[in-house]
């Protein structure tokens, strides 16, 4: 009988295909702070080293539109759920930040429950929008 490879049992055809892609608000600041010390920009370039060598795509963007919420980051992912947040610290939520990513690469359609979602990642969802696919009649998930 032939071996079956660690993880194999958990693949499942609906992950979603491809690295996740976070998005970060680089212009992400407090009133009277100039744009070249947001934290936003703060937040980009500390994902960045801290993603070396990690399957997932970190890119700057200049507004998410959600300013008010210091610092946010999208997630999106090819055939997975895109998520939208805000209040992240930019140097103590790296950690999690990246922890949800791979979450998200392993979930069918890149769904998280709140439960399993990182620490610093529970707290601050504005958005969570299923991908393209999904039933225009009942919103249910493709079969
Ligand atoms: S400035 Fe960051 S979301 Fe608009």
């Amino acid at each position: 009988m032939d071996s079956i490879e660690p993880g194999a049992l958990v693949e499942t055809a609906n992950r979603p295909k491809g690295p996740v892609t976070i998005t970060v608000c680089t212009s992400c600041r407090a009133a009277g702070i100039e744009r070249e010390d947001a934290p936003g920009r703060a937040l980009y370039e500390n994902m960045r080293e801290a993603a070396q060598g990690l399957e997932v795509i970190i890119r700057p963007t200049q507004c998410l539109s959600v300013c008010k919420r210091v610092c946010t980051i999208s997630y999106t992912a090819e055939g997975g759920y895109t998520y939208l947040f805000g209040d992240l610290d930019p140097e103590a939520d790296i950690t999690d930040i990246l922890a949800m990513a791979g979450k998200i690469a392993e979930a069918e359609f890149g769904f998280v429950p709140w439960k399993e979602r990182p620490e610093a990642i529970r707290k601050g969802i504005l958005a969570r929008v299923p991908p393209p696919g999904w039933s225009p009649e009942d919103g249910s998930a493709p079969a």
